[in-house]
């Protein structure tokens, strides 16, 4: 750490540590996530990091400030230090073994609303599934946005479902979502009117492109998708049929940039559809081709 005499100037000093280690793009990211790393190691709000940036910062939260600092500067994402994500304005606990959740996965969030929204048995009770659920994110904010849904949030990772568990009972949804350990669709015993997945779709071969919060810290399960980045669709397409309502049903999924086609045609190799299936492709707010929408309705 250089000569910073008081708060504002280690933040400052901190955030250009961030930018030479590759850890931030630009200044604005590097300040926030120094302002929130020295926020966490005092106990105090980043507006109060903020506020009292002429003040000297105390010994004792310096040390810890600095040991955060080089866990960031090693690499591990900062959800991981801090211990929480927001997601879809709601708090999440999270932490290694499972994914973070990133803001582009709000698009599906917003689509599966609207569909439950819309869907005929809206007011009795619909059953969705959250395919990969990962920390819970989605099935959480599905859950406090549509409280007569039924949910089953799914993942073969043990470790990931530790968190969606620490997350649903977080924000008391235990009623509501019933989480369970398989492969995809597998553990589910009944049908699925609405199926949610945001599944692994990065191609094996560009996993090590990544950057190295991703590579080194966030689980593999998470974001391989095998050789083309697609073989988790093509396995949950096989089973859709077992698994979906008979009718009025949707499918949602979240897929990589440039995939949206290839997902499209997967899905529909198993999926029967009829003269009023909706076939819709939304765009994150990026405008990436994010989210893929068959509706049977
Ligand atoms: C891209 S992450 C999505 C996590 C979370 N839904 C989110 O959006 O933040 C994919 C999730 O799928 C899970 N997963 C991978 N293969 C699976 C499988 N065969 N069956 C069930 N879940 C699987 C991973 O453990 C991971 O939690």
């Amino acid at each position: 750490m250089s000569t910073a005499k008081n708060i504002r100037n280690t933040i400052h000093d901190s955030a250009k540590m961030l930018i030479d280690a590759y850890c931030a793009d630009n200044i604005d990211d590097a300040r926030l996530e120094a302002e929130l790393l020295y926020g966490y190691a005092a106990g105090i709000e980043r507006v109060t990091v903020i506020a009292n940036g002429l003040d000297n910062p105390k010994n004792k939260d310096l040390e810890q400030f600095e040991l955060l600092l080089d866990r960031r500067l090693n690499h591990e994402p900062l959800a991981y230090i801090l211990g929480h994500k927001e997601f879809y304005n709601i708090d999440l606990l999270i932490g290694p073994g499972a994914l973070i959740p990133r803001p582009e996965t709000e698009t599906i969030v917003e689509i599966a609303l609207k569909t439950i929204y819309e869907h005929p048995q809206f007011n009795q009770e619909v059953t969705i599934a959250d395919v990969g659920t990962g920390s819970g994110a989605i099935a959480i904010a599905i859950g406090m946005h549509a409280p007569h849904a039924t949910i089953f949030a799914i993942d073969k990772s043990n470790e990931a479902l530790i968190w969606a568990k620490k997350n649903i009972d977080k924000h008391k949804l235990q009623k509501q979502i019933t989480l369970l350990h398989g492969d995809l669709l597998q553990p589910l015993n009944t049908t699925i009117d609405i199926v949610i997945a945001n599944l692994p779709y990065i191609p094996t071969d560009e996993l090590q492109s990544l950057p190295n919060e991703i590579v080194k810290h966030e689980p593999d399960l998470a974001v391989n998708g095998g050789e083309d980045g697609l073989e988790l669709y093509r396995h949950f397409s096989k089973q859709l049929p077992q698994h979906l309502s008979k009718k009025n049903n949707s499918v949602i999924v979240e897929v990589g940039a440039g995939q949206i086609i290839f997902v499209q045609e997967i899905l529909l190799e198993n999926m029967s559809t009829h003269e009023n299936t909706q076939i819709q492709i939304h765009r994150d707010l990026r405008q990436v081709r994010r989210v893929l929408e068959i509706r049977n309705n």
